[in-house]
Formats: C-alpha cells, structure tokens, sequence
C-alpha cells in the first residue's frame, strides 16, 4: 500500500472483528516501529506482547474499572449552556469502550521508552517521550498498511504505575500507550470528527 493511501487509511478504531492475526504482520509492524527516528540515536525501545483474554484482563483491570464506571447517557446528556461538542461526543462513544477495544484485539502491544520519570521544563526534555510517538505513529501506519486497525489507550494517571507494576516493567521504562491491533469491524459507526483546515493553519514568515 502506498504511504498516503495508508495515512488516509488509519483511524482508531473500538471494534474489532472475532479474526486472528498472523504474529508475523505484528513483527512487520513492529519493525517498522522501530525505523521511527531516534533522538539519542539508540532505539532504546522494548515492547510487550499481550494475546491471551487472561493476559490482557490481568492487565487492563483499571481500564475496565473506568469504562464499568462510566456512565455515557448521563455524561451526554448532563445539563450545559451549549449543545455537546464533537469531542464530547467522541469522549461519551469512547469511555465505554476502554477496556473491550484491548480485550477483543487480537493483539495488544504495549510499547516502553527509556525513561524514570517526565520532566517537562523544556521540550528538548522530553525527546525521549516524543520519540516513542514516533514509533507509535510508525505502528499505526504500518498495521493500516497490512489491512489492520489499532486502539490507543493512554494509561490515565495511577494506570501507569499499576500496570507497569504488573507487567514487572523495570524502573527505567515508562509506558506511553497500549495499542490493540487486529482486523476493525466494518459496521462500527464512528462519531464525526471535526477536521482540520491546512489554509487556516498556516503562517507565511510569523504568526500574523
Ligand atoms: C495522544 C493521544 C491519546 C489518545 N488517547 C486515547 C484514549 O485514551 N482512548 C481512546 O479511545 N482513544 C484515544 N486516542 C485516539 C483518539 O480518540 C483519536 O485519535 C481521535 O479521535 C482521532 O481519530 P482518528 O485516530 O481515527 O483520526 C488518543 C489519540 C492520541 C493521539
């Protein structure tokens, strides 16, 4: 498939259908990750493979907590001074779906970048965070190139450490994302998206 077919192609996807993924288009995948550019040019990278319903409910036990605990009528429907926004109704389409779009993905990776602890003063700080984006974007392109579609949960809060614990993860890695992969369900009606306009968004020289 051709780089902007694929880039066209890619969108995050909550259903998956019941079909297994050959291992082998993962490590494609992975590979490709793994070409993502590199700020202290190491790849210092690792990355965990999750594909057993025990494995990823041992996992995802926080996830389901917060998608069980979610309550998308009362959250879509709450009094406001102004009609609900797109994102909101992305947010409400979303929440519930948490921890499912981990379990029924045939495959769930979770990469891991170098990395004890944020420090946010500087952007140049944060390279070590910007460049395991890097590999995700890679890895999501890469999986809509071999006809497959990924979930992205970032771990939220407390998640982090919990899941990092479980998983045995080393005190010198941290986890950006949990990124599930298989086939996306056709039938799965995403919500609009508010799309972004390139002519308002340049700037020719400076900002005004
Ligand atoms: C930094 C980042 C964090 C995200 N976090 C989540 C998440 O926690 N749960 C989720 O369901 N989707 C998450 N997403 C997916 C977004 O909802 C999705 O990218 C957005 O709605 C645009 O849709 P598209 O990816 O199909 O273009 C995240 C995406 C990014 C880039």
């Amino acid at each position: 498939m051709e780089l902007y077919e694929a880039v066209a192609k890619r969108r995050t996807v909550r259903e998956f259908l019941d079909k297994s993924v050959d291992f082998e288009a993962v490590r494609r995948i992975l590979e490709a990750g793994n070409q993502a550019p590199t700020w202290n040019h190491n790849r210092s990278w690792s990355y965990i493979i999750l594909s057993t319903p025990e494995e990823k409910e041992y996992a995802f036990e926080y996830a389901k907590k917060t998608a069980d605990g979610f309550n998308a009528e009362k959250y879509l429907n709450a009094p406001r001074p102004y009609p609900v926004t797109l994102a909101q109704k992305m947010y409400g389409y979303a929440m519930p779906r948490q921890f499912t779009m981990l379990k029924n993905a045939p495959y769930v990776v979770i990469p891991l970048f170098k990395c004890k602890e944020l420090d946010a003063r500087y952007v140049s700080r944060l390279n070590t965070f910007s460049t395991i984006w890097c590999v995700i974007e890679n890895i999501l392109l890469a999986s809509a190139a071999e006809g497959l579609a990924c979930s992205l949960r970032i771990p939220l809060n407390e998640e982090h450490n919990i899941v990092k614990e479980k998983l045995k993860v080393p005190k010198t890695y941290m986890i950006p994302a949990f990124i599930g992969i298989g086939y996306a369900d056709p039938d799965e009606a995403l919500p609009e998206q508010a799309g972004a306009c390139l002519d308002k968004q340049l700037h020719y020289g400076r900002w005004k």
